[in-house]
This record gives C-alpha cells, structure tokens and sequence, in this order.
C-alpha cells in the first residue's frame, strides 16, 4: 500500500510563518506523526504533496526521518484536495491493480494506525474506504450523504450545503482508501464549480456511486482522531489529548503520577516499577527512568537516564546526563549536557553541572559551578566553589581523585589537578596541582588589627 499525505494548505488561520503541517504535538511535527501512522499501518511508500513552503517542510521532516521512503510532490498552486491527489498520481509505484491508495491529511495528527488497518482491511479491492465521524462539532467538515438504503451516496462540502444537509451529523474525516485502477480518471472529471472553486476530492465519491462502485464507510469511534487542525485552539485541544494518553499509559504501567494533567511528555518516558512523577514535570526528547526513581514538582528532564532509587527534588533541570543510583540531585538543581553522576552522590541546591563526572559518594551540596570535571569518590565540594574551566578562549579540564576535600568559596583554576586525599582551604583560589594528601592554602593571610576605629557617620554643615 502506498499513502498520500495532503500537505499543501497555506493553514491561513494559523496566523504563524511555520507551515501548518510542521507545528507541534508534543514537540513533534504533526505531519511526522501522520507518517509515523501510514508507516505503522503498512504504507511503503509515502508521497507528500507539500506547496511553495516545501523545502521548509522538507528539511525539518527529514529530522524526525523513519525507515520509510517519502516522495515530495509539488502542487505549486493549491486548487483543492482533488487536485493535489491527482499530483502525486504520476510518482504511484505500485502496478497491482487491486491496490489501495490511501489518502491522508497532514492537519489531522493524532489517526491511530489500527484504524487505518480496519479501513483497509473492511475495502474490498474494487471498492473505496472512507472514515466518517457522528460528532455534534461538525462546522466547517463536510457532510456525509446516504440513501435511503443507508449507502452512503456523496460528500457535500459545509459551503455548498442545504441547511436541511447541515444537521447531518456524520461528516468526512478526510482520510480515504481509494482503489488505485480507477482513481485517475475519477479526479481528472472533478470540477470546480462549488462555493469555493476548489477541486475537491470529496467529489469523487458521487462519481464512483454513478459507477455502481460500492463505499465502505467506517466510523471513528475516538473524536479526536479524526479531528482536523486548522487553528491555535484546536492545535491545544489536541496536543492535550495526546498528552493525556500518554499520561493514560504510563498509569496503566503502574506509574504515579500525581496529576495526570499536570505532566507533560514531549517525546519517549521509559519508567521501570514504582515510580512516582509529581506536578508540573516535563519530560524531553528519550528518558529513562529506573526503579523506584521519584521525581519531584516543577522538575524538567531532557533526553536523560535515571537510575533506581535516585530521587530528583523539586525544580531540578537535567538535560543529556546519566544519573546512578540512590543519588539525589536538587531542589534546584541544574545539571547539563556531558554530566555523568555516579551512585550516592549528592548534587544540592543551585548547583550546576556540564561536562562533569561525579564518582560514588561525592557530595557538591550548594551553590557551585562544576564544568570540565573528573572527580573521584567520595569528594565534597564546598558551598561556593567554582571550577574555572574557561580561560576565554579555550576550556580546560579539572581533575579531582578520591576523598578530595574542597573547602568552601573556592576557585580551581583549570587546567589542575588535585590528587588523592588532597585538601584545599576555605577560599582558596587553586592553579597549580596539588599532591596527595597535601593540604593546599591560596589566600591571602588575615591580618587582626587591634586598636582600630568604627567610622562614624558625617554631620551635616
Ligand atoms: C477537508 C474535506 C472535508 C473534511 C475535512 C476534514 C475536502 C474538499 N474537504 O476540508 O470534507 O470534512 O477536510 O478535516 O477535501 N490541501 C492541499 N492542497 C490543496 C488543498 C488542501 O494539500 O489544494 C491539504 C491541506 O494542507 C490539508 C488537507 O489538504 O492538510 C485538507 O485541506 P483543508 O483546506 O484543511 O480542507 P478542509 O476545509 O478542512
Ligand atoms: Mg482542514
């Protein structure tokens, strides 16, 4: 089975520069998610017809690329659906007559393969599948007429209706399994003689009909599937929908979550047994979270590994990091790209990390900068201390062995290295290596001076 996928619309009431189709549902291109259907419902090849925005739509498709092979169409002026069908015609592969076409819309995200499947699988080979919606929100679609005999006869466009057609309450998904022998010539007869001078492919079902060619309809049973994107609100009304089956699974997995509405995942949570997601978390791109892991409020986690039992308190921000196990990282923490954090350890409040490992046991429990870092076991960075990494132009690297002591407040100047059970006092500013089990002192010595003076504050003239 081949697919189109209709791509072309200038989504005008987006009122956006991004062409429609590439606006997001949790973060992912609307048109990806349709290719990811037709992909999943068997499609082998996928013709996209996309308008003068097409090389955007290109480039930015090709980021989430799957397996499948995509051939863009070009519909340089966009003169209705049946039109932009009739352009991907030439580029069909498939020979076999008794094949389906299966023609889906770019603005309508959230289509289930299964329900592709049981639109193919219901179409006899000569017939044409269409999947129709009962739903009470049927402005703007257009609506399905039968006979009297139930059969369903054609599709007329809102527009173009009689207010008696208007109450009909089954309208036209769009989507359409169109056998492959005939479709051709059914489109090169449709006119544009309707409200909107379009080519509309809705039009070729009378068509078919007036051939004895028998319709297949079947229903959506999910709204949402079938629910078209045309504006800002509809696109928030799906992408919430998606966000709650996403939620939805991970309950059904036997994951907490605090408040279903209140966590959002743009991309893939993996979660092993008993773990618990509390509010306002968002999770990016691929994470893992292992066994027993607790997330807590306001926590944001970004293409990341969590291992069992380690517990992320609230306001923490993880992104491309590997986290061990029975650790705890936060409140407010920051850890960045590069940062690998062993098992046990402590990152504590308004500490950041980049480029940064972490060894078992080691502790960095407030407000501190630890970027281009290899630190041992069981160190423990000191409140305030700074691993100056960068000189301006280049960065270097900071190396710390095991049992490390950093006093608080200070500054290790990279590149330097501070060896096994090495020590460093409280404000210190540290440029050269420190051995072994040395103590190291880099500030300047106090000096108490006795007999001094408070000033007083000066009297007005
Ligand atoms: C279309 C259907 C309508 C159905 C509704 C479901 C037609 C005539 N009408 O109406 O029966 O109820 O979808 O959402 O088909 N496109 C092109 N080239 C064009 C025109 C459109 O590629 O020249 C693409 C659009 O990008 C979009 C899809 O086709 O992905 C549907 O077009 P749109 O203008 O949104 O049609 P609707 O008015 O929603
Ligand atoms: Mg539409």
């Amino acid at each position: 089975m081949e697919a189109v996928i209709l791509a072309a619309g200038k989504g005008t009431r987006m009122h956006s520069q991004l062409p429609k189709v590439l606006q997001t549902i949790g973060n992912k291109p609307m048109l990806a998610h349709v290719i990811d259907s037709a992909e999943s419902a068997g499609a082998r090849k996928i013709h996209i017809v996309v308008g003068n925005d097409g090389e955007q739509v290109k480039d930015q498709i090709l980021n989430f690329a799957s397996q499948i092979e995509v051939s863009w169409v070009l519909q340089k002026e966009q003169l209705g659906t049946a039109h932009a069908v009739l352009q991907a015609v030439p580029h069909f592969e498939t020979k076999a007559q008794d094949d389906h076409i299966l023609v889906l819309y770019g603005d309508v995200p959230l289509i289930k393969p299964d329900t592709l499947r049981q639109l193919l699988v219901s179409t006899r080979a000569d017939a044409i599948g269409i999947l129709t919606l009962i739903t009470k929100n049927n402005k703007g679609l257009g609506r399905i007429l039968r006979s009297e005999s139930n059969d369903v006869i054609g599709i007329v466009e809102e527009k173009d209706a009689s207010d008696l057609q208007k109450e009909i309450k089954e309208v036209n998904s769009g989507i359409m399994a169109l056998p492959v022998a005939r479709l051709e010539s059914w489109l090169n007869r449709v006119e544009n003689n309707n409200q909107q001078s379009e080519y509309y492919l809705t039009d070729i079902i009378a068509l078919a009909v007036s051939e004895k060619v028998a319709i297949n309809s079947v229903v959506v049973i999910n709204e949402i599937e079938a629910q078209g994107v045309n504006d800002k609100s509809q696109l928030a009304l799906v992408e919430r929908h998606f966000q709650m089956t996403k939620c939805t699974q991970l309950l059904e997995e036997g994951v907490i979550l605090k408040d279903p509405s209140r966590t959002d995942i743009r991309g893939k949570l993996s979660c092993g047994h008993d773990v618990e997601i509390d509010i306002n978390t968002l999770f990016e791109g691929s994470v893992m979270l292992g066994d027993n892991v607790k997330i807590g409020p306001n926590a944001i986690i970004k293409d990341s590994s969590i291992g069992n039992g380690t517990q992320i308190l609230p306001g923490t921000i993880i992104e491309g990091a590997t986290i061990g196990e029975e650790t705890i990282l936060g409140p407010n923490a920051r850890i960045r790209p590069g940062t690998i954090v062993g098992n046990n350890v402590k990152v504590g409040n308004f500490v950041e990390t980049k480029q940064a490992i972490l060894g078992e046991g080691t502790k960095a429990n407030h407000l501190a900068y630890i970027g281009d870092a290899e630190i041992g076991k069981n160190c423990n960075i000191g409140a305030g201390t700074i691993f100056c990494n960068y000189d301006g132009a280049n960065k270097h690297k900071t190396i710390l062995g095991n049992n490390v002591f950093v006093g608080s407040n200070s500054v290790l100047v990279a590149p330097v290295k501070l060896e096994d059970d090495s020590f460093v006092a409280a404000g210190s500013a540290i440029n050269t290596n420190v051995p072994e089990g040395h103590l190291a002192v880099g500030r300047a010595k106090q000096r108490t001076i006795s007999g001094w003076k408070r000033p007083t504050k000066n009297t007005k003239s």
